[in-house]
């Protein structure tokens, strides 16, 4: 069996086996780096067939990962629920932890292998379950939404969780079934300020942030339009209001893809992680990916050659607190279980009203 260290060869065999693969990233890939990359991947797909694997592999993996040995690809919510549904007897998360926390809690029978433990994120990292037990106190019989960006310990504490794509529409279903007018949207002070400029609930936000996106600003927005009059300009709602407001359309990075796939505008830019240019390029070559985008270290951590390592050595294997995971369960499974949002953003009412305010705690 293979270990971490051993060396493949780019053989003629495994040149032929990854060739439909290098068709679709040899516009990001060097043919050098290829080399490398191919025996990987082969070695992983062969092994996963063997282990009945599958890799859930998040936006923002690099190309050789997202179309190399991704089985299923997408969004925080699309992982999610192919978590849920998944009869895989290994899951390796190509992604950062709460990703494999949220796989590991609605599989919790199931391996549940993450590459690297250090995949953190810093709206996770932002926030404990003793806060959000305090938060409870001061604010007694408000729901409690939680981005899905956060520990299974944080979720245990949450009554519904959301992602960027279905933020709208938990923070106003909790409101009706609560029957309360205000919501409290934890940790990522910016998605609620977003959802807060999409709908007549108040919010009640967390000051946690994602390091990625926080650095967009109006100004990167006007420069892109001065230099490329005629590129079309998408972010993410994790990134500041002023952003979102300025750009033509808002959305989570399934629904990214999904603008730029049915629209194919000549030029775009993506305020968001940089792989996703990558990704999306091998479905469309006729468009033109302008930057400026920013690297999240905690997504680059996962590599070919560290998921070879999972697959192989079975680690590193994500574990939860079985009465914690029942706890955060309710609160994922009340979110998967939700018909998939109609609509990704109500992106003319954050044009509108990005300024509407939200309580700080
Ligand atoms: P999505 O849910 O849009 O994939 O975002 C996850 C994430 O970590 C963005 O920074
Ligand atoms: Fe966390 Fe931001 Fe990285 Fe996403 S991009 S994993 S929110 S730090």
């Amino acid at each position: 069996m293979a270990d971490g260290n051993t060396r493949f060869d780019f053989s003629p065999d495994v040149e032929a086996a990854v060739a439909p693969i290098w068709e679709r990233v040899k516009s990001r890939v060097t043919p050098l780096e290829w080399q490398i990359h191919a025996p990987l991947i082969a070695q992983i797909n062969r092994i996963k067939r063997e282990k009945n694997a599958v890799i859930l592999a998040h936006n923002y993996m690099t190309p050789e990962i997202f179309h190399g040995v991704g089985d299923y690809v997408g969004d925080s919510l699309g992982l999610a629920r192919e978590a849920a549904r998944s009869d895989a007897t290994i899951i390796v998360q190509a992604g950062v932890h709460f990703m494999a926390e949220t796989s590991k809690v609605l599989c919790p029978d199931k391996t549940i292998l993450i590459p690297d433990l250090r995949a953190g994120c810093s709206l996770a990292s932002s926030i404990t379950g003793a806060d959000v037990r305090l938060i409870k106190q001061r604010y007694p019989g408000l729901p409690v939404v939680t981005y899905v960006n956060t520990t299974a310990e944080v979720k245990a504490e949450t009554d519904i969780c959301c992602t960027s794509a279905n933020a709208v529409q938990v923070v106003e279903w909790a409101a009706r079934e609560w029957g309360v007018d205000r919501v409290i949207l934890i940790p990522d002070e910016f998605l609620a300020r977003n959802v807060a400029a999409q709908t007549d609930v108040k919010i009640i936000a967390w000051q946690g942030r994602c390091e990625v996106h926080e650095r967009f600003n109006a100004q990167d927005v006007a420069d892109m339009r001065a230099a490329y009059p005629g590129a079309e300009i998408l972010a993410h709602p994790e990134c500041p209001e002023e952003v979102l407001a300025a750009a033509d359309f808002a959305g989570s990075t399934a629904a990214m893809t999904d603008y730029v796939v049915a629209r194919r505008p000549k030029q775009v830019v993506l305020l968001t992680e940089c792989s996703m240019a990558s990704n999306i390029a091998a479905d469309t070559p006729e468009v033109e990916f302008l930057g400026p985008c920013n690297l999240c270290p905690h997504m680059k951590r996962i590599t070919l050659q560290n998921i070879l390592d999972a697959l192989v050595k079975e680690q590193f294997k994500v574990t939860v607190d079985p009465v914690l995971a029942d706890r955060a369960r309710l609160a994922v499974q009340r979110m998967v279980d939700l018909p998939p949002p109609a609509v990704p953003a109500r992106y003319d009412m954050i044009k509108a009203r990005h300024h509407v305010d939200v309580e700080l705690i």
